[in-house]
């Protein structure tokens, strides 16, 4: 019998968050069940005294379409890999899964819910190898884990990384520039992709199909070589790179997070530069770049309509996971259905965008260049 859950949201936040916390804290309490918001992710349970506080309904009142989460988020605090400062400023790193696991017994959790991506469900999986009963909700903006159709918050940063296309176009189109968006996406093209398709891009460039310059160069060339009041709209993902190089990394990332990816569009932007100004390439002025980086601005904000339906359902049906005692599963979207997988099905392979998919062979099909040929 199920009487107490901890419930927690780690890695980067999305837009859909607080609807899960709002689903389950309600589902919950339908139930009897009560929930414990843990902060900061596992973050809140890696520490002698963890933090955490009764969730009740009139806690979650107004946060279903909040965008952000309230219990807070971190890329940082993986239990099995713990970053410490040592007292002379070096990091090192020590494995404090016993620790989360002594403080869910103390706290009296049956379980916990896990809402996270692919870092805070790998976590969850390897403690669930240790004994923790654990059922996650996947999110990610990026929708890179497999086992599910679809995770919250993907549309709405569409959505976003769309209406960005529809504005650059019209200031694009005013000055004959080439107007390059790049957009999150560290290993996965999935929102370049549908941004670009439902934002009308000429260029997609994506991790999973390395591009190539000389064909990007063509493509502009043919497109402008038909006449004025032309603009090239390029949407290009933060891990998209040249054939033969790497992603590249702003920066490698604080002690215990991961190193993180971008300036695609900067680089793309000085290459398509300093080729347009070479000599006799262009029969007329050759045309100016400009770069936007849509950053954070695709994991804020409150979530769409789409987003908040996937995330209240699968709130509700990870209590009733947790309910029946079917741990270490993972919610899950199925066509129209959710239903649930081993969490393990989830953390073994990414998803990605497969080069020779439909989803590609349509953005091609529309005369959409990805750059690879
Ligand atoms: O995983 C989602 C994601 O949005 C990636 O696309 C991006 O690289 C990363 O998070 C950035 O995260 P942060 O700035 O929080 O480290």
């Amino acid at each position: 019998m199920v009487s107490k859950l901890g419930l927690l949201t780690g890695g980067g936040d999305c837009p859909g968050l607080n609807a899960v916390l709002w689903a389950v804290v309600r589902a919950a309490d339908q139930q009897g069940i009560r929930i414990v918001g843990i902060e900061d992710g596992y973050d809140g349970l890696c520490h002698a005294k963890p933090s955490v506080r009764a969730l009740r309904p009139g806690d979650v009142r107004q946060i279903l379409g909040q965008g952000g989460t309230v219990l807070g988020s971190t890329n940082r605090g993986n239990p099995f890999r713990y970053a410490v400062q040592g007292a002379d400023g070096t990091t090192c790193y020590e494995d404090r899964s016993q620790t989360v696991i002594d403080n869910v017994a103390r706290l009296g959790l049956d379980g916990l819910i896990a809402i996270g991506g692919d870092g805070t469900l790998n976590i969850s999986q390897e403690l669930a190898s240790r004994g923790l009963k654990v059922v996650g909700v996947p999110k990610t903006i990026d929708n890179d884990l497999s086992a599910t159709d679809s995770t919250f918050g993907f549309s709405t940063a569409v959505g976003t990384a769309m209406e960005a296309l529809d504005r650059l176009k019209t200031t694009g189109e005013s000055h004959d520039r080439v107007m390059i968006l790049e957009v999150m996406g560290r290993y996965a093209g999935w929102i370049a992709l549908h941004a670009g398709l439902s934002g009308g891009a000429h260029f997609v460039l994506v991790p999973e199909l390395p591009y190539r310059l000389d064909v990007v160069l063509q493509r502009i060339r043919r497109h402008w070589a038909q006449g004025r009041r032309h603009f090239t709209l390029i949407v290009v993902a933060e891990g998209a790179h040249e054939a033969g190089s790497a992603p590249l990394h702003v920066a490698p990332g604080r002690p215990g997070s991961v190193p993180r990816v971008g300036g695609a569009g900067i680089a793309l932007a000085s290459a398509l530069d300093g080729a347009f100004a070479e000599a006799n390439t262009w029969s007329g002025a050759a045309p100016e770049v400009r770069t936007t980086v849509l950053g954070h601005l695709q994991r804020g904000g409150s979530p769409c309509a789409f987003d908040r339906v996937l995330s209240v359902r699968f709130g509700a049906e990870a209590v009733a996971l947790a309910a029946h005692g079917r741990w270490n599963r993972m919610v899950c979207l199925r066509g129209t259905d959710i239903a649930s997988v081993p969490i393990e099905e989830t953390v073994r392979r990414p998803h990605r965008v497969d080069p020779d998919g439909q989803l590609v062979r349509h953005t091609r099909a529309v005369g959409i260049c990805l750059g690879d040929a």
